[in-house]
């Protein structure tokens, strides 16, 4: 099965080639398959930052761990959800939805009062982890994306947000980082590649109720 010669490539790469960059190309492709990833509602209550200058990547690196791939990668995909929701955020999504398929506003106006009242029995906290965890199934379509275009990846969640977020003004946009993946090549002297994947069973992961 293709896809899990796909999974089986794919491996938390530890240190990249600095002299391979993911071609323009290949990185609209990577944004395309970003967008394309289900959000609970379809809301997308995220927006992404992808880093590829030098200079930016060398000052985010002590903001996360000191962690080599963060200057060492071609390109950082920094995952942000929202600090906080406000109704608009539904009220933009029905307008898009009635444009996309179009349909009058009203048709489809009963889904978003719906989507309303669930968000609003979430209180500050669940809505906040809430919309982080969207940022999650995003960050893994993108891995399996690169996987199948022979691009590698990093997952990272070793950053201190607060300082990540103040270096790179996401206060003022009402985002915070989440989780980043950090793309590229593969150095051939990354020792992690030959390793074998540490995994339970399926017996163990597979639970019987
Ligand atoms: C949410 C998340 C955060 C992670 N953060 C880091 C990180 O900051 N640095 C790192 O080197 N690896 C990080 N990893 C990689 C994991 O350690 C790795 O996926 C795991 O050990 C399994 O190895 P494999 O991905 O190579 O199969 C992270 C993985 C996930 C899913």
């Amino acid at each position: 099965m293709e896809v899990l010669n796909l999974l089986n490539r794919r491996y938390a790469t530890k240190k990249f080639d600095t002299n391979r960059k993911i071609a323009e190309t290949e990185v609209a492709l990577l944004k395309d398959a970003v967008n394309l990833s289900p959000t609970s509602y379809g809301l997308q209550l995220y927006r992404l930052l992808v880093i590829a200058d030098k200079d930016t990547k060398e000052k985010l690196k002590p903001l996360c761990w000191n962690q080599q791939q963060i200057e060492e990668c071609s390109h950082l995909f920094v995952f942000c959800s929202f600090k906080t929701y406000e109704e608009k955020f539904v009220d933009d999504y029905i307008e898009l939805m009635s444009k996309t398929h179009r349909v009058e506003l009203n048709t489809v106006k009963g889904y978003g009062d719906f989507i309303k009242k669930k968000i609003a029995e979430k209180d500050k906290y669940e809505l906040q982890s809430w919309m982080e965890k969207q940022t999650y199934l995003a960050a893994s379509n993108l891995m399996l994306a690169c996987a199948e275009l022979g691009i590698d990846s990093c997952p990272m969640e070793g950053f201190d947000a607060p300082d990540v977020d103040a270096f790179l003004q996401l206060h003022e946009k009402n985002l915070t980082a989440t989780v980043m993946v950090a793309t590229g090549y593969r150095h051939p002297a990354d020792d992690t590649q030959y390793a074998p994947k540490v995994r339970i069973g399926a017996e163990q992961l597979f639970i019987r109720v």
